[in-house]
């Protein structure tokens, strides 16, 4: 693993006096991988230690962003990157090796990217996962994507791939979204995709974005939503869809008027569709139980826990000049 993952990342953040504030974290990110004592530590190192070398390349623009040319040894290849499960957000080309993920983020991404000039754009992607979305930023012209993640195997994963693409501006940094100071305004666009939910204040988690966008950028927000017009909002006692951490659950005017209620815009709905077990199920890449064991056998128009079934809306928020 390299000594000075985010040393372009520094080198950007010391030449523009509106992002010195960026360094201590990304001091802080080198700390975490460096010194981390998270148990499966020694062996994500180890298997990114045994990745292959392979000439570097970056095609972010494919559906699945290939990420170096094919390696020889395919089969050590593999193995490594099987050490780094579960693999979520994909599908990805690294080294001549398809992963095939949980999710097909790709569906997500092809509903969002028609809607947005991300050209040479600065990024925010807060939970980011593996940094899938940054390397399609960049297909899409972005300048620099600063992802992040807390969940250290998926900063794992996103290294594995960084090994193969070379030193270009796709960052992940372990960290949630409450180390960013709360209204330093320098991203041009910021995302926030399949987190709103997880916080506790909703409001406050919009508010915290809000304050990370330039004036006159974008915000992106995806989340679960529930289906109609009225305003209204589920706050699951227990679980939703065998999570533990879905705190609510608005429908889109809700989510709106949490928008206006944080100072933004209301944005534009630019896409509701509901999770289909095509676009998130288990796969030799993701072993783990995925969307058809959180549905009702019977009714899979509803959660286990007798939820409706997992629905999603993406907004575009302008943010005024
Ligand atoms: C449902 S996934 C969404 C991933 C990706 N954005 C997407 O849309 O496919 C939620 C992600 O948020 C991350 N996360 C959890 N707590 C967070 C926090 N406090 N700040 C930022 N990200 C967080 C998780 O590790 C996870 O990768």
């Amino acid at each position: 693993m390299s000594s000075d993952i985010y040393r372009d990342l520094r080198a950007k953040a010391e030449g523009q006096a509106a992002l010195q504030w960026l360094l201590p974290l990304i001091e802080q990110s080198q700390h975490e991988l460096d010194a981390s004592r998270h148990g499966d530590m020694p062996r994500w190192r180890a298997a990114l230690d045994r990745l292959p070398p392979a000439e570097p390349l970056l095609d972010g623009s494919a559906k699945a962003p290939v990420l170096g040319r094919p390696v020889a040894d395919q089969g050590r290849l593999k193995a490594s990157l099987m050490d780094l499960h579960p693999w979520r957000k994909g599908p990805l080309d690294v080294g001549g090796q398809f992963i095939d993920t949980e999710w097909r983020s790709d569906w997500k991404w092809s509903r969002l990217a028609p809607h947005l000039d991300l050209s040479d754009r600065l990024v925010l992607d807060v939970g980011c996962g593996n940094g899938y979305y940054g390397w399609r930023m960049l297909g899409a012209g972005a300048d620099c994507v600063v992802g992040l993640d807390p969940t250290l195997v998926f900063v794992m994963q996103w290294l594995a791939a960084r090994h193969y693409s070379g030193a270009v501006n796709n960052f992940v940094l372990p960290l949630g979204i409450e180390a960013l100071p709360e209204a330093r305004r320098c991203f041009d666009t910021v995302f926030s995709m399949g987190v709103l939910y997880h916080r506790k204040d909703a409001c406050g988690h919009l508010r915290h974005l809000f304050g990370q966008v330039k004036p006159g950028g974008q915000l992106v927000l995806e989340t679960l939503v529930l289906e109609g017009n009225e305003e209204r909002e589920l706050r699951p006692q227990g679980r939703y869809a065998r999570m533990r951490n879905v705190w609510s659950v608005p429908s889109v005017p809700r989510l709106q008027r949490w928008l206006r209620q944080a100072g933004l815009p209301a944005g534009r709905v630019l896409d509701v569709t509901p999770t289909s077990e095509t676009e998130q199920r288990s796969t030799e890449w993701m072993t783990f139980e995925s969307l058809r064991e959180c549905l009702d056998p019977e009714d899979p128009c509803k959660t286990v826990e007798g939820h409706p079934a997992p629905l999603r809306a993406c907004l575009l928020v302008d943010v005024p000049a």
